[in-house]
Formats: C-alpha cells, sequence, structure tokens
C-alpha cells in the first residue's frame, strides 16, 4: 500500500505526545521521587514511544533493548514467543518497566513478564502505548495504556505491516 492510500490517522502526532506526556507523568508519580527507572524497549515496534516517553521524563531513566519474534509477516499472530535479542544489563534490584508499542493478545507481554520477573527486579511494570481489550488471549496486567483501540490492525509510530509504515509520526488503521 503506498503511503498516500493511508487513512485519516487514529491519532495523530500531537494527540500522541500529549498522551506521552500525560503518561510520563502518571509513571513519574508512582514511584519514589529521583528513584531511577530502568525502561526495557521491546524492538522494534516501541522505539518511537521509548524515544519519546523517556525524553518526557524529569528523573534519572536507563534504558535497554529486547528483541521478540511474535508475528511473523503480516496482521496474524503466530502465538509463539521467542527472544532475538535479549537485555544487555542485569536487572536485578531495579525498577524496570517493560516499554511495548502495543498489547493485542497479550502473548508477549505475558511472556516478557514471566522471564523479567525471574531476574529479581525491585519491580516490574509494563507500559504500552496501545491496547485492543477484545483480542486479548491472556489476562496480562498493564500499568500505564495510552490509547484503548478496537480490533483494527494500526500502523504507524514504530509499528509496522510487512517492515512498512514505522516511520509515520502519527498512528494509522491499516486496511
Ligand atoms: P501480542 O503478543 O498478540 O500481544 O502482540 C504483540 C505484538 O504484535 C506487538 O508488539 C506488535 O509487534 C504486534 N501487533 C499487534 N497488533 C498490531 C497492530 O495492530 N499493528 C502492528 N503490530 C501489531
Amino acid at each position: 500500500m503506498p503511503e498516500g492510500a493511508l487513512h485519516t490517522p487514529l491519532f495523530t502526532a500531537d494527540q500522541i505526545r500529549t498522551r506521552i506526556r500525560a503518561m510520563a507523568r502518571d509513571i513519574e508519580r508512582d514511584y519514589p521521587p529521583q528513584e531511577p527507572l530502568h525502561l526495557v524497549a521491546v524492538l522494534k515496534g516501541a522505539f518511537m514511544f521509548l524515544s519519546d516517553l523517556s525524553r518526557a521524563m524529569t528523573r534519572p531513566v536507563t534504558l535497554d533493548f529486547m528483541a521478540v519474534s511474535s508475528y511473523a509477516n503480516g496482521t496474524r499472530s503466530s502465538g509463539e514467543v521467542r527472544v532475538i535479542k535479549d537485555v544487555d544489563t542485569s536487572l536485578h534490584d531495579r525498577n524496570v518497566i517493560i516499554i511495548e508499542d502495543i498489547v493485542d493478545t497479550g502473548l508477549t507481554l505475558a511472556y516478557l513478564r514471566d522471564i523479567l520477573r525471574a531476574r529479581s527486579p525491585k519491580s516490574l511494570r509494563a507500559a504500552c502505548l496501545l491496547s485492543k481489550p477484545s483480542r486479548r488471549l491472556v489476562d496480562v496486567v498493564v500499568d500505564y495504556i495510552g490509547f484503548e483501540i478496537e480490533d483494527r490492525f494500526v500502523v504507524g509510530y514504530g509499528l509496522d505491516h510487512g517492515e512498512q509504515f514505522r516511520h509515520l509520526p502519527y498512528i494509522a488503521v491499516y486496511e
């Protein structure tokens, strides 16, 4: 699909910016002042969200990245989660926040929560820009949600379809 064929943004760059600033405030309010946060972003989809969320924070923050495979290439979940890239540093005794682009079936986040919890962080939470509650297959805790959306496949702001559209500064429904 050529970029020009994308429909009107579901969320504009402005709406996303405003929401992420509010999320950063909500997150920071939940931890003691100046306590460092360790943000673990799930590649590739969360790269833009991480970039904006981390810059909206006003305390010491460290970053790390994981990559998992859950979707082969298209709009259907394979139901399988595999770690392709693990974090580089220890999570022990740190306030870890998993940064995800979107929670769909919840399988990826449930899996990540399990394996990261086993590494004895001081605390473990998850912040996701988007959530599709009607698609959930597992009951997973998402501590911070940017926007809840219907069961539509969305692209832009880090999210792809076949590796396209990640660079768009807004989120649009792919149809
Ligand atoms: P889950 O394991 O089913 O929750 O899927 C999580 C992953 O699926 C996300 O991190 C995305 O990479 C991908 N995904 C789910 N829904 C969408 C969508 O609407 N657009 C793009 N990617 C999606």
